[in-house]
């Protein structure tokens, strides 16, 4: 699939993201630093924040209690949060924009 990420900078970066990979990894294999992702991807860390953008949001699964409970500490969630080590890319989504939460 193909990612359009806002970074933080607000410089937008063009990235290509193997099928089954989560949107993290693929923005972490794509040479951004901004996401932390401390927990590695075990919905456990709210590091891994992201916007999707407005009709987009619906090409990935729903969230789980868990991630919804995690966002719920972050000082930035929009009806637009999602983590991002929960979004699988996959072969049908196309294009995909993206902006890399704040930092909390
Ligand atoms: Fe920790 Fe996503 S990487 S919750």
């Amino acid at each position: 699939g193909n990612l359009i990420v806002t970074d933080r900078s607000g410089q937008e970066h063009n990235l290509q993201a193997a099928e089954g990979l989560s949107v993290m990894e693929a923005i972490r294999d794509g040479g951004m630093d901004q996401l932390l992702a401390l927990c590695g991807g075990c919905c456990s860390c709210a590091t891994c924040h992201v916007y999707v953008e407005d009709g987009y949001d619906n090409r990935f699964g729903p969230m789980t209690e868990d991630e919804n409970d995690l966002l719920d500490s972050s000082d930035h969630r929009t009806a637009q949060s999602r983590l991002s080590c929960q979004l699988i890319v996959n072969g049908e989504q196309g294009p995909i924009k993206l902006t890399i939460a704040p930092e909390d």
